[in-house]
């Protein structure tokens, strides 16, 4: 069954429910908006926070809506626009780039035919630079969606990752 999506413009009840169930695991307490925040994202298929659904976490929380936003452009791993299906994020940290995740990155550019931001025209895969997630011993590594792909170390092993994501 399709995961449903707590993030789309108008919030459907079962995305109100996703919501729900998300706050009440945090014990429904507004000082752990950003990991509410962040669980809400990682519900979600485009991996963002919607206005609607800022808006309905605000008034569950008893918060105001600017509070949210606040929150969502302070921290760098909250989007608040639909990022793609698969946000390739590469790791910016020194034990990656001495593993040359520099040439991990454009290898990833020159393959999908974008650049760091940008989404490919089929909406599967943008490219992000984030610092470490903890892989650095499978540097130069890729996180996407949680799961993290290590030793990237040529084009065929990068082909490969992509491919898993099919
Ligand atoms: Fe890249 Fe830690 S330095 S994952």
């Amino acid at each position: 069954m399709k995961p449903f999506d707590p993030t789309p413009d108008t919030l459907t009840p079962e995305g109100m429910a996703v919501i729900d169930g998300i706050i009440l695991s945090h014990g429904g307490d507004s000082t752990q908006l950003v990991g509410i925040l962040l669980d809400i994202q990682a519900a979600g298929e485009r991996k963002y926070i919607s206005r609607s659904a800022a808006a309905y976490t605000a008034r569950k929380l008893g918060l105001k809506l600017t509070q949210v936003y606040d929150v969502i452009t302070f921290y760098a791993a909250l989007y608040d626009k639909p990022r793609a299906k698969y946000p390739l994020e590469v790791c910016s940290s020194a034990p990656c780039r001495v593993n040359d995740s520099d040439s991990l990155l454009d290898t990833l550019q020159n393959i999908l035919g974008i650049g760091l931001g940008e989404v490919t025209y089929d909406g599967r895969f943008t490219i992000e630079r984030v610092p470490c997630f903890g892989a650095c011993d499978v540097a130069p590594a890729v996180r996407v969606n949680g799961a993290v792909y290590g030793n990237l170390t040529s084009r065929e092993r990068i082909l490969d990752m992509l491919r898993q994501l099919d």
